[in-house]
């Protein structure tokens, strides 16, 4: 794509439509862009995202006192840094791996089979709306502990959050709306964090209300931050992956059908998935010194955005990277969830993702179940698709049509 770089803009509606279309541009002639709406500056090669999330001296998290800390109403993970840091991550991750990951298993499969039944015997479903969004957040009050009855009501609070979060450009009004809903789940929180401390459980919120850090237990504050942090950060980017993997495969009928032949290639897929269309399209920090890339200077004290969408499709790091192959011999798919990951879905150094084996356990769980059961699926007629989001992104809907079963 031809533009005078003075011309584009990561803010114009023909961004939005489509960034996928602008990342070869952007990587080969402007690889730092600067946006002055929002003086910030996005980086698209895959080497810098990966120096920016790994170089914690020179970048930091600070961006989150702002982006991310009014709504989760304290600190959140992303934000720490050293000992504090290690402690809090591993008691999440503990929430999340060995065998509570087993009980969640169980419990994500009850989930998606419940939500499912009612579904099933239409013969159409919008796998984003009917099904993606409140399973994801249904799974994510399991791991907390919270009431599934409570569903409709977090779900609202959160995409609140989740606006303030990933909004670049945030009015007034809408800014007040996210406060309102922070406010309130804040509210909703109190008296189920008083009662953890009574009387814990095996849950999440048991675990953050228990632990000790340093010999003191955390706070409030810092209790209800961490929860909304998890809530957050679990939910969006889990059920944008699952949409994006059915279209991914819909449009790629023969791999479609290598995967319904042997349910072993999911985790390749979703791999690939992450990599091609990865839902968490920005990642924010803050410099800490003057940086140089390309021979441009990135001021200290700057917001830089890495563009993860633009740098997983980096031909340096992937051959062929605009294909989608679950094949590819590049992206390697148990690497794909570890901290050896080359794409950078799940971020990349201290702060790469907490849930990156949970996420990949759910996702296969619950393809694994849809697929069978999701016999000759394809796009409902009539169906147009659309895509929304700078900095977490995904399908608006997917709306499929399958053999009804009765
Ligand atoms: C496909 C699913 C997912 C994707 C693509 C994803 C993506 C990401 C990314 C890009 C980051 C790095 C943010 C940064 O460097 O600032 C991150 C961090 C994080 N994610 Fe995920 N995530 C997913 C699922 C989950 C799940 C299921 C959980 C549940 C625990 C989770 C919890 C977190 C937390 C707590 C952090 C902050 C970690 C830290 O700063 O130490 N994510 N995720």
């Amino acid at each position: 794509m031809h533009v005078s770089p003075a011309r584009f803009s990561v803010l114009s509606e023909d961004f939005a439509a489509d960034p996928y279309r602008w990342f070869a541009h952007l990587r080969e002639q402007v690889p730092v862009h600067h946006e002055p709406a929002i003086d910030s500056y996005f980086l698209s090669r895959h080497q810098d995202v990966k120096r920016v999330l790994s170089d914690h001296e020179a970048f930091s998290t600070e961006t989150l006192q702002v982006r991310a800390e009014p709504v989760m109403r304290g600190p959140v993970l992303a934000q720490m840094t050293g000992a504090e840091h290690t402690a809090k991550r591993k008691i999440v991750v503990r929430a999340f791996t060995g065998p509570a990951l087993e009980r969640q298993v169980r419990a994500i499969r009850a989930n998606a089979a419940e939500l499912l039944a009612p579904l099933l015997s239409r013969g159409r479903m919008d796998l984003v709306n009917d099904f993606g969004k409140p399973f994801a957040v249904q799974v994510a009050l399991d791991v907390l502990g919270l009431e599934r009855r409570d569903r409709q009501r977090v779900a609202a609070w959160h995409s609140g959050v989740a606006e303030f979060i990933t909004s670049l450009t945030l009015t007034p009004e809408r800014r007040r709306h996210c406060m309102e809903c922070a406010e309130q789940l804040e509210a909703y929180l109190r008296p189920v964090i008083e009662e953890r401390r009574r009387d814990p459980g095996d849950d999440l919120i048991s675990g953050l209300c228990t632990a000790e850090f340093d010999g003191v237990a955390m706070s409030d504050r810092d209790v209800t931050a961490l929860i909304i942090n998890v809530l957050a950060a679990s939910t969006e980017p889990a059920d944008k992956t699952l949409a994006l993997l059915f279209k991914h495969l819909i449009d790629h009928p023969g791999q479609l059908a290598q995967v319904r032949r042997d349910p072993e290639l999911l985790g390749a897929a979703i791999a690939e998935t992450l990599r091609c269309t990865p839902p968490v399209q920005l990642i924010p920090r803050r410099a800490e010194r003057d940086c140089v890339f390309a021979g441009v200077t990135v001021p200290a004290g700057a917001t830089v955005f890495c563009m993860i969408g633009a740098a997983n499709r980096d031909p340096g790091a992937f051959a062929a990277p605009d294909t989608f192959d679950i094949h590819r011999p590049d992206l390697g798919t148990a690497r794909s969830f570890t901290a050896a990951a080359e794409h950078l879905a799940f971020g990349s150094g201290l702060h790469q993702c907490v849930g990156t084996a949970f996420a990949r356990a759910e996702l296969e769980t619950v393809a694994a179940m849809l697929l069978p059961l999701l016999d000759e699926v394809r796009y409902s007629p009539g169906f147009r698709y659309r895509e929304a989001g700078l900095y977490t992104r995904g399908p608006l809907s997917l709306s499929l049509d399958f053999t009804p079963v009765r």
